[in-house]
């Protein structure tokens, strides 16, 4: 060591250079295996309907670009991801709204749990929206919502708006219309996955697989880039495989109720819930009457970076 000079010294000469010395680090810079960062947690439809409801009387959609509340996850600092990747929100659209048309990098897409009358445009392309529907909005593509019905419509956004924020390529647009003009009507569209459709699928599935255990298909393609989909259906007493990966998970109850295990604990969940599954956090499902989970994760980003690791037992 140089006459004079100490180790507080140099640290304090790096720390005006904007470093930090490899093996004085205040914080790890690696760890043997995904810290669990965001914490399990369920949001609980019966709960967050009558305050959709509250706002529907207190903000409108000139108000408000949309009618939503973002379930931020209960880990400290945070006040608006849900997972670390991805954001789940419940809209609720009332009778003759219009939620007006914008676009932006993130990707979206919707599962709609109850109201008929409700339509979306995406990119020049009016599609109706029904319970069990689950639509995309890929990233960039115009889109807007409007309810033609008689009733209230409730459904649940889920948008990768936290991995746009993590890599930074934010953009946002509202249309200069408002809404687009014109748009083409269309029942069948690559963007829309009809619950009949899916349910029709899972029965195929059950029909290979016999009663009594858990069935799963993938929607798409199309896909979004960021976010893969998959509806389960767990039958009456049935549990799925314990299941560990570096994916990040939120399920939504489309059907059914039943409780998860997530990193030994229990959570219950019925119609309309959100449960989110941090990555690495072990969970399993299991319903009390037969479910429907609609699997929302970011394996894709995870699978083409090679960093997704699935452990099933
Ligand atoms: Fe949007």
């Amino acid at each position: 060591m140089a006459s004079g000079d100490t180790l507080d010294q140099l640290y304090a000469d790096f720390a005006n250079l904007n470093m930090e010395g490899g093996w004085h680090r205040r914080f790890p810079a690696l760890w043997p295996e995904p810290r669990r960062n965001f914490l399990p947690h369920v949001w609980h439809y019966a709960q967050v309907k009558p305050i959709l409801d509250r706002a529907g009387l207190l903000v409108d959609t000139t108000q408000a670009e949309r009618r939503n509340l973002t379930m931020f996850n209960p880990v400290e600092g945070n006040t608006y991801s849900t997972v670390r990747t991805i954001v789940a929100a419940y809209q609720m659209i009332r009778p003759g709204e219009i939620a007006r048309s914008h676009r932006h990098t993130p990707n979206a897409l919707r599962l709609i749990l109850e109201g008929r009358g409700t339509y979306t445009v995406v990119d020049g392309t009016r599609v109706e929206m029904r319970p069990g529907d689950v639509l995309l909005t890929p990233s960039m593509a115009w889109h807007s919502h409007a309810n033609d019905g008689g009733n209230d419509c409730y459904w649940m956004d889920f948008l990768d708006v936290p991995l746009v924020h993590l890599l930074e390529p934010m953009f946002y647009e509202p249309h200069p219309d408002g809404v687009e003009a014109d748009p083409t009507r269309a029942e069948v569209s690559p963007i829309a996955f009809r619950w009949e459709e899916t349910r029709d699928r899972l029965d195929a599935q059950q029909a290979l697989v016999g009663l009594g255990r858990p069935v799963a298909v993938d929607l798409g393609p199309p896909q979004l880039a960021s976010i893969a989909l998959r509806m389960i259906r767990v039958p009456a007493g049935a549990v799925t495989a314990p299941t560990r990966t570096t994916a990040n998970n939120i399920f939504a109850v489309v059907r059914g109720s039943g409780r998860s295990e997530i990193d030994g604990q229990a959570h219950i969940w019925s119609f309309g819930d959100t449960i989110a599954v941090p990555a690495w956090r072990p969970f399993e499902h299991f319903a009390d009457e037969e479910a429907v989970l609609l699997q929302v994760s970011d394996a894709p980003v995870l699978e083409r970076l090679g960093w997704l690791r699935t452990q099933t037992s």
